[in-house]
């Protein structure tokens, strides 16, 4: 991933060849947080500018007046001896699939994915793979948990379709679970979350996010062993209802209509309906995971419980949920600070959030010792 997002000033560079710069102007808005980027047609102009040698070329297939395939195979050559990631967009055809087994290019992406789908596709050829092993460089426990939570996210995107998480699901979660705990009191945690606020595989990273704060605030406010697991898993698993919306929905950037906002808060009832039988022994994490919306003055969703009615494992998700929700940087918003969440948190307290929680977590954020550096 990009060095800005490790706090230093480097810009990624990309060329993106295409005739039709104004059917990519939403993705290119975006990229450009991350990259400097040449948008070229074809001939001379997209050769010279694949000769500068750019960290990721895009290539749109028809280039009117070019060769798609052509300029792919120039920018691999010129990528040679460092690491480079090409992306060929357009139909796909047996030239295309020739490329991609040539190791020509790194992906092929149909031309009539929304921003969204485009921006999710792209971040998982460009940055995931790196930006989880420089995570895991963080520390031994950092290292294990990326690599516990990536297993353990892979097998749930596969359950999801299937219908539920089963036996096998609920070991794979217990054992992210157990590295998260073991993380807890860590000095690393805080850098490893720093890191993960801008992580672009955004379900995965604040799913992973809130289960570690949630092990960490457990463990702060000296809940027993066998309960920080449950937090831990809880966390890990609240938002596992995300998996079932459609990426052109969850990472569209831009205003959601009313009908996508409805698809979205959907996702704690479907979470439940894929927890309810794997956990039937876990009573408190069903509910959190149906729940974790809900606020104290009956507004929430999905069925508008009211304080007195919200179970406590709920209202601590909620509090680390929305911690972890604001101060992530996504592709339709920056990252906010700790101060202005926490602005925006205590004029949630009372009508949404658990007061008496949250002053307890904004104490242990603000102390520093836990989860302090979280969203420095
Ligand atoms: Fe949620
Ligand atoms: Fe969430």
């Amino acid at each position: 991933m990009a060095d800005t997002c490790l706090g230093t000033e480097r810009k990624w560079r990309m060329v993106f060849c295409t005739s039709r710069p104004s059917r990519y102007s939403a993705v290119l808005n975006t990229l450009r947080q991350t990259f400097t980027i040449t948008v070229t047609g074809s001939g001379p102009a997209a050769t010279a500018a694949i000769e500068t040698a750019p960290d990721v070329v895009i290539i749109e297939d028809q280039l009117i007046g070019g060769n798609g395939a052509w300029l792919a195979q120039q920018a691999r050559m010129v990528g040679q001896g460092r690491s480079n990631t090409v992306v060929m967009v357009g139909h796909q055809n047996a030239a295309t699939t020739r490329l991609l087994e040539e190791g020509m290019i790194d992906a092929a992406f149909s031309d009539d994915l929304s921003a969204g789908e485009f921006l999710q596709q792209f971040w998982r050829v460009f940055g995931t793979g790196e930006e989880d092993s420089r995570i895991s460089l963080i520390s031994k426990p950092a290292a294990r948990v990326m690599d516990d939570g990536r297993k353990m996210y892979s097998r749930l995107e596969e359950m999801v379709i299937d219908g539920g998480i089963g036996r096998e699901g609920r070991m794979v979660v217990a054992a992210t679970a157990d590295s998260v705990v073991s993380l807890a009191d860590d000095p690393s945690v805080a850098p490893m979350l720093h890191q993960l606020r801008g992580h672009h595989d955004s379900t995965f990273a604040h799913s992973l996010r809130v289960g570690i704060l949630m092990a960490s605030f457990g463990r702060a406010i000296g809940v027993p062993d066998d309960q920080l697991r449950l937090m831990a898993e809880t966390g890990l698993l609240h938002d596992v209802g995300k998996l079932k919306i459609p990426l052109s929905v969850l990472a569209k950037p831009g205003r959601l209509t009313e009908e996508e906002r409805r698809e979205i808060r959907l996702h704690p009832e479907i979470g439940a309906q894929l927890v309810i039988e794997g956990y039937s022994d876990l009573p408190d994490l069903v509910t959190a995971v149906r729940h974790h919306h809900e606020k104290l003055d009956g507004s929430g969703y999905p069925d508008g419980q009211a304080y007195g009615e919200i179970h406590e494992m709920s209202l601590c998700t909620a509090v680390v949920d929305v911690y972890s929700a604001l101060t992530d940087q996504r592709d339709y918003k920056q990252a906010m600070d700790q101060e202005d969440a926490f602005e925006i948190m205590d004029s949630l307290s009372g009508h949404h959030l658990e007061p008496r929680l949250y002053k307890r977590f904004r104490e242990l954020v603000m102390d520093g010792r836990h989860v302090g550096a979280a969203a420095r």
